[in-house]
């Protein structure tokens, strides 16, 4: 079996004046989730449509599952779970009726389809529901429900485009677990998201799209790393002992930094923290504050957040602008 479950390369799509792909790569290990992640018009929906075998590319070459997206898109989809897509919900149809239907069209028996539909609505928290018509769910009801459609199937990989926008945070804590499980047995998942603490939360490795290109792969604390701006912080656990964690933290520092006292607030004893550039920053404090025998209550390293390395990344200033 092959390693990789995704590979694209070189892709391009142009529509009209706006190249929405402008040279892709993509690489997703099997078993593991690919977060996708870019600002609105990067061309995240673009480049899923082109897996999933509904757009065609003008150039580049995309096999799923070691089968060549442009040359055998039916047996792709054999393979292949989309949002919102196979997973086209009948209005008219009840949650039920919709999965046992897409359960039929899959070849499976009458039995196994409701067993199937009566497993996934129970996950998504639409057992009840299950008996109602889909026009009459919430929006949060109905992308619960496009997502158990494209899940009918089993299949061993799954795009997801932004499975939680718009999902209440509680729903969207759900939608992690669900995409936890399917991961845990046994699927591949690819998922685009404007959220960069489910980027955070859920992905092995996270693409960093703009303006049609890659311009970032790595895993997220990879990516972290990467933008620096590191911090290291010690809290002894006899406040005496601060001078001496200053001069330690001092030591390792990252070039023209010096540590800096945090303030004691309210009952919590003082610290000591300092910009760094590496792990062995980490390593070289931790010998040094045994060797002083210098007891610690608190001794960690502070990676940005995703949201700093994205800005650094883009040269966007907020989150919301990746809406
Ligand atoms: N069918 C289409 N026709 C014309 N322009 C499109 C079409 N699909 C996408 N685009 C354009 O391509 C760019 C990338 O879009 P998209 O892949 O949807 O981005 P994202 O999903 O990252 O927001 C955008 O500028 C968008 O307007
Ligand atoms: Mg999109």
């Amino acid at each position: 079996m092959e390693d990789l479950v995704v590979r694209a390369e070189g892709l391009r799509k142009r529509f009209g004046k706006t190249q929405a792909l402008d040279g892709v790569d993509l690489a997703m290990r099997r078993g593991t989730v690919l977060g996708v992640l870019g600002p609105n018009g990067a061309g995240k929906t673009t480049a899923v449509r082109v897996l999933a075998t509904l757009l065609r590319p003008d150039e580049g070459s995309a096999f799923v599952a070691g089968i060549d997206v442009l040359k055998r898109p039916q047996d792709v989809r054999r393979v292949v779970g989309l949002t919102g897509q196979y997973a086209s919900v009948d209005e008219d149809l009840t949650g039920v009726q919709n999965l046992v239907l897409i359960g039929r069209l899959l070849d499976m028996t009458g039995r196994d389809a409701r067993q199937r539909a009566d497993e996934l609505l129970a996950w998504f928290d639409l057992a009840e529901a299950g008996q109602r018509p889909a026009k009459t769910y919430s929006g949060g009801m109905r992308r619960r429900l496009d997502l158990a459609a494209s899940l009918v199937g089993h299949p061993e990989v799954i795009f997801l485009d932004e499975p939680t926008t718009g999902l209440d945070p509680a729903k969207r804590e759900d939608m992690w677990g669900v995409v936890r499980n399917q991961v845990a047995s046994g699927a591949s998942v690819l998922l685009t998201t404007q959220y960069l603490e489910e980027a955070d939360a859920l992905a092995d490795e996270i693409v960093v799209v703009n303006h049609g290109k890659v311009i970032a792969h790595d895993t997220p604390d990879g990516l972290k790393r990467r933008v620096g701006g590191q911090t290291l912080r010690v809290r002894p656990a006899d406040q005496s002992r601060l001078p001496e964690v200053l001069q330690v933290l001092d030591a390792v520092a990252a070039p023209g930094m010096t540590a800096v006292r945090d303030e004691a607030a309210g009952s919590r004893p003082g610290a000591a923290s300092v910009p760094v550039t590496g792990d062995a920053a980490l390593a070289g404090a931790i010998t040094q504050l045994s060797r002083s025998g210098i007891e610690v209550t608190e001794l960690a390293l502070h990676l940005p957040s995703l949201d700093e390395v994205f800005h650094t990344l883009t040269g966007r200033t907020k989150t919301e602008e990746l809406v």
